[in-house]
């Protein structure tokens, strides 16, 4: 098995919280509980939530091997859109202390090839966290037209060159279904990688791979994830009390910007205060010795 997931803003997230002894704490991506192992280790609990049975699963034996008993925790699988219900299945009567999201795709996920979330490893073109959706990447990339794949590159992974991608692959699927993670790697690197090469004279802009974007909309479309974020932040608000902080570590600027305005939204509504008036990014240590984190960007908000 691979290792754990390496948690991102690990402290400045925990200490953003302010963690209290003996209180309840929500953590909406539980993942491989980097964040909710050291909220424990502060004398706080938490209510773990993930939309993916194969973490949980993991999260349940990870807690027992590090002998942390089950007052200090509560696994609940779920999509955290859906927070008030999945809550409400718990005892839990009172409101949270504060509450944390660390956006995206664990290690696990990522370095599971059946999965298909990954672009250099060779796997199913699946890409759903939870495995009971009904709609996975492949029927996205094989069936939408190539105007439809066009605006899904374009607006959920920002891909400048989505026209010609789009193209390509309804070019490619005519021959046979595209259904394989670096088939469709290849057909976007040979389309968008050539173009990059022309105007950066050799350079792919700062090391990524030439189909990350086109992976990210595939992932957010298959996941919802970006109504998900809204609806979950909406509700993680109600549920948390006064003076409780809400962290959210967000990965690419389609999501910074739901935390951003829904931060803001709610600051002008007088609900609180926005704690960061810039994003909180990892420190150089942190992102030379985890490059997966260097997009990463913290906002907090403190409900009054
Ligand atoms: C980046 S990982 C979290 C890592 C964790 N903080 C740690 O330190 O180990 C994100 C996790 O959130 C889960 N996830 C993503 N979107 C979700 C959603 N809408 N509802 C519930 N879980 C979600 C994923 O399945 C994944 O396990």
């Amino acid at each position: 098995m691979e290792g754990y997931h390496r948690s991102v803003l690990l402290k400045e997230a925990v200490d953003a919280l302010v963690v209290r002894d003996g209180r309840w704490y929500l953590d909406l991506t539980v993942g491989d509980a980097g964040h909710s192992i050291e909220i424990i280790k502060r004398g706080g609990k938490v209510v773990g939530i993930d939309v993916d049975p194969q973490v949980l699963k993991r999260v349940q034996r990870r807690f027992k091997d590090l002998g942390i008993t089950e007052d200090k925790y509560k696994l609940i699988l779920g999509n955290f859109r859906d927070l008030k219900n999945l809550v409400s299945q718990t005892e839990l009567r009172q409101k949270f202390a504060g509450a944390i999201f660390d956006l995206g795709v664990s290690s696990l996920q990522l370095e599971s090839p059946e999965r298909g979330f990954s672009f250099g490893k060779s796997g199913p073109l699946d890409m759903r966290m939870d495995p009971s959706l009904n709609v996975e990447a492949s029927d996205l990339v094989n069936s939408l037209t190539r105007k439809e794949l066009y605006e899904l590159f374009s607006k959920m992974g920002e891909e400048k060159y989505s026209w010609a991608v789009a193209g390509a692959l309804v070019l490619a699927r005519e021959v046979s279904p595209i259904t394989n993670t670096l088939e469709l790697a290849g057909i976007v690197e040979r389309v968008v990688g050539g173009r990059r090469r022309k105007i950066s004279a050799g350079k792919i802009s700062a090391g990524k791979h030439p189909a990350t974007r086109v992976f990210q909309a595939l992932r957010i479309a298959v996941n919802d994830e970006l109504n998900a974020l809204k609806e979950g932040l909406s509700n993680s608000l109600d549920l948390i009390e006064k003076d409780g902080r809400i962290a959210v570590i967000s990965f690419h600027s389609l999501e910074d910007r739901i935390v951003k305005n829904t931060f803001k939204t709610w600051e002008i509504a007088g609900v609180g205060q926005v704690l960061t008036k810039k994003p909180i990014v990892p420190n150089d240590a942190e992102a030379a010795e985890n490059p997966k984190s260097r997009s990463a960007k913290m906002r907090v908000f403190k409900k009054l």
